[in-house]
């Protein structure tokens, strides 16, 4: 029998999980795992928790609470959200574990006592005041690209750019704000380069059918020549280095999270070996595209520094997902918290396994919108699949009282039917194999397809009343087809699966490698049909898309800043400047102009009129008898055919909207401002 060892990406847990990381790792995994087991393979479904790492740190310092605390809160969060959403793990640890803090001091340990490391001394950011080395995200200054504060030590996040500590200017430390110094230090390092005439053989030469995004990146790794790494950082949380005199030294965060998959596994079962060494196992990596390198060369490379280990069989690494044409960011809270989703729409898990399905990111970044999501469920979900069992389970109550016919003769039109649904089966499976979960879902749907087609083409509600024995044959057939919907649908949207199979009193969901059709023996009674799907009302989307828009206000607020004050100027300057106090007579719309609003404008002067191009911001009757501010003295200018005289002063607020300035009390109209 196979045997497949399933692993996903350990997600951090310094926050929630979110859309994105739901359609690039933990659906596409666990419509796998399910489609194993459904197959009848021996599996073992590996997730956990990621708790270390600096981000953690930095949270809990800013949240004044310990990093434990941290991971405690978001493991539960995540573990628990993910229960809710149906991810089958067979185990889902947390690498703060006993099993795992043992498991990878040992791992290092044995590659310590192998030779399989140098050691080497160099020099890094060290905050003198506080006494402690510090990692890349610990040090921020200026951008040496774009010039923006508040630069990471690894990353702009305002540019973008990949930055290294040393070239940040005035680079300051974050934990007291002092400038930090270099001084020395020795670590660890794997020396990948030891490994990669193997590395390249057993990727570029024997895994040629690896997705091309995830060979592609392998390649340009390999091409541009692996380097040592280190594999230890001077920092208080992690996974102390098991050498003695590496006092203040841990395992880093990327040499102890996948040696977590063994730990994990070493939870699960005493038989965790043949999961890791038996070359009877295949072990797949579902991870996101940022995981490639860690995942094809540098875990590789441990492994095979430590030895006996297998290598993964294949590595299906997703693009990323947008969220409303926009990057998903985790400080922006620009996401779909899976969290908040069970809580905000529930029931729904399915609709929301279904359409990051079927907008998987595997080819290329993909993008989920709430109206895309709203239409799948119910063009898709409702009209096709909800719909076909629908009517098939309905017919069958109204004309047996629920007893599955007896079948007939077969007709052609009932070959073909069921020759059509086996080659989409079929088809179906081989995307499954290869890892095409989009184009699988597709070939599930089709299926649904076929069988509304089918009873649209035979009409039993006609036949009834003229050949009950067609009609028999007619209904068996549909309600064959559902269960085959029940089964195939089970790795996609297990919970319908399992209600749709619960009607059909199928016991156990098998998927049939001979192709068999039949599998409700006739006879039985089914269950009185409930609805497997709802449609999504405009109410629910908008209330998410709302949500969204409020976020999007709430970081161009946070994000605003007063631009740089413009080059001095002398008294005199100012001086030529003739800014008065007017009061708003009239104000109309400039006709074929959408910005422009005219004014009549009370100067004490005799009058005068004022174009300006507030129109978006402010209805004719809004200023009516206000106040404002106006340069007196501009010289007059014609706007869409109207002289103006003059210029009203405005505010620009964060969204762009411009307020007019008005004096705090009453002043005479042609009051001078000064
Ligand atoms: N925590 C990492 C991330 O979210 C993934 C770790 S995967 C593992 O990017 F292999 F290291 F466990
Ligand atoms: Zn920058």
């Amino acid at each position: 029998m196979k045997r497949t060892l399933i692993t996903s990406a350990l997600p951090y847990a310094n926050g929630p999980v979110h859309i994105g990381h739901l359609a690039g790792v933990y659906v596409p995994a666990d419509i796998y795992a399910r489609y194993l087991r459904l197959k009848g393979e021996e599996v073992m479904f590996i997730g956990g928790s990621d708790e270390h790492g600096v981000p953690i740190t930095i949270k809990a310092r800013e949240e004044g609470v310990t990093p434990q605390d941290i991971v405690d809160r978001y493991h539960k969060i995540i573990k628990d959200s993910f229960e809710e959403l149906g991810i089958s793990f067979d185990i889902y640890g947390r690498t703060t574990s006993k099993t795992h803090h043992k498991n990878a001091a040992n791992f290092f340990r044995t590659l310590y006592d192998k030779g399989e490391f140098i050691e080497k001394t160099s020099e890094q950011l060290y905050d003198p005041e506080a006494g402690e080395f510090l990692a890349d995200r610990y040090v921020v200054g200026t951008c040496p690209h774009c010039g923006k504060d508040g630069a990471y030590g690894d990353q702009c996040e305002a540019c973008g750019s990949s930055l290294s500590p040393s070239e940040l200017i005035n680079p300051k430390s974050r934990l007291s704000g002092s400038t930090p110094v270099l001084k020395e230090t020795s670590h660890w390092y794997l020396p990948l380069d030891k490994w990669e005439p193997k590395l390249r053989e057993w990727i570029l030469e024997n895994h040629k059918e690896w997705r091309p995004n995830v060979y592609g990146q392998c390649k340009s790794w390999l091409d541009m020549g692996l380097q040592p790494r280190a594999v230890s950082r001077d920092l208080k949380w992690g996974i102390p280095v098991p050498v003695e005199g590496a006092e203040g030294k841990v395992l880093y965060v990327w040499f102890d999270a996948p040696i977590g998959y063994i730990s994990n596994t070493i939870d699960a079962t005493p038989e965790w070996e043949k999961w890791w060494k038996d070359p009877e196992t295949r072990m797949i990596h579902f991870i996101g595209k940022d995981n490639i390198v860690f995942h094809c060369i540098v875990f590789p490379a441990m492994l095979l520094a430590h030895g006996g280990y297998n290598l993964p069989e294949n590595v299906p690494a997703n693009e990323f997902l947008n969220l409303e044409d926009d990057k998903i960011s985790t400080s922006r809270n620009w996401a779909v918290w899976l969290h908040e989703y069970l809580r905000e729409l529930p029931g729904k898990q399915d609709v929301l396994r279904y359409v990051l399905t079927a907008n998987a990111p595997e080819t290329k970044d993909n993008n989920f919108t709430w109206r895309d999501f709203q239409a799948r469920n119910n063009n898709e979900l409702v009209a096709i699949l909800g719909n076909f069992i629908n009517r098939a389970t309905v017919l069958v109550h109204k004309y047996y009282g629920g007893m599955v016919p007896t079948p007939g003769n077969f007709l052609e039109a009932d070959k073909a039917m069921i020759e059509e649904v086996r080659e989409t089966i079929k088809s179906l499976s081989e995307n499954l194999d290869n890892f095409k979960f989009r184009e699988g879902l597709k070939d599930a749907m089709n299926v649904a397809r076929i069988g509304n087609k089918y009873l649209a083409d035979t009409e039993p509600w006609k036949l009834i009343k003229t050949d009950p024995e067609r009609t028999a044959t007619i209904l068996n057939l549909a309600l064959q087809l559902c269960a085959n919907l029940a089964v195939i649908f089970e790795p996609f949207t297990p919970f319908t699966a399992a209600k749709l199979a619960e009607q059909l009193g199928i016991k156990e969901l098998k998927w049939d490698l001979t192709g068999k059709f039949d599998i409700i023996p006739d006879g039985i009674e089914i269950a009185k049909p409930e609805l497997l799907f709802e449609k999504i009302e405009d109410s629910v989307v908008d209330f998410q898309i709302n949500k969204l828009e409020e976020i999007k206000k709430h970081n161009q607020l946070n994000a605003w800043k007063p631009s740089p004050v413009k080059e001095t100027v002398e008294f005199p300057a100012f001086e030529k400047m003739d800014i008065r106090v007017g009061k708003v007579l009239e104000c109309e719309k400039v006709p074929k102009a959408d910005k422009l609003l005219k004014f009549k404008i009370d100067d004490g002067m005799g009058g005068r009129t004022i174009v300006s191009g507030i129109a978006k911001f402010y209805a004719p009757e809004d200023l009516l008898g206000k106040e404002v501010c106006f340069i007196a003295n501009f010289a007059p200018r014609k706007l869409k055919g109207v002289e103006s005289q003059g210029m009203i002063l405005s505010a620009e607020d964060a969204d762009g909207r411009l307020v007019v300035i008005s004096p705090s009390g009453p002043v005479r109209p042609g009051a001078s401002v000064g």
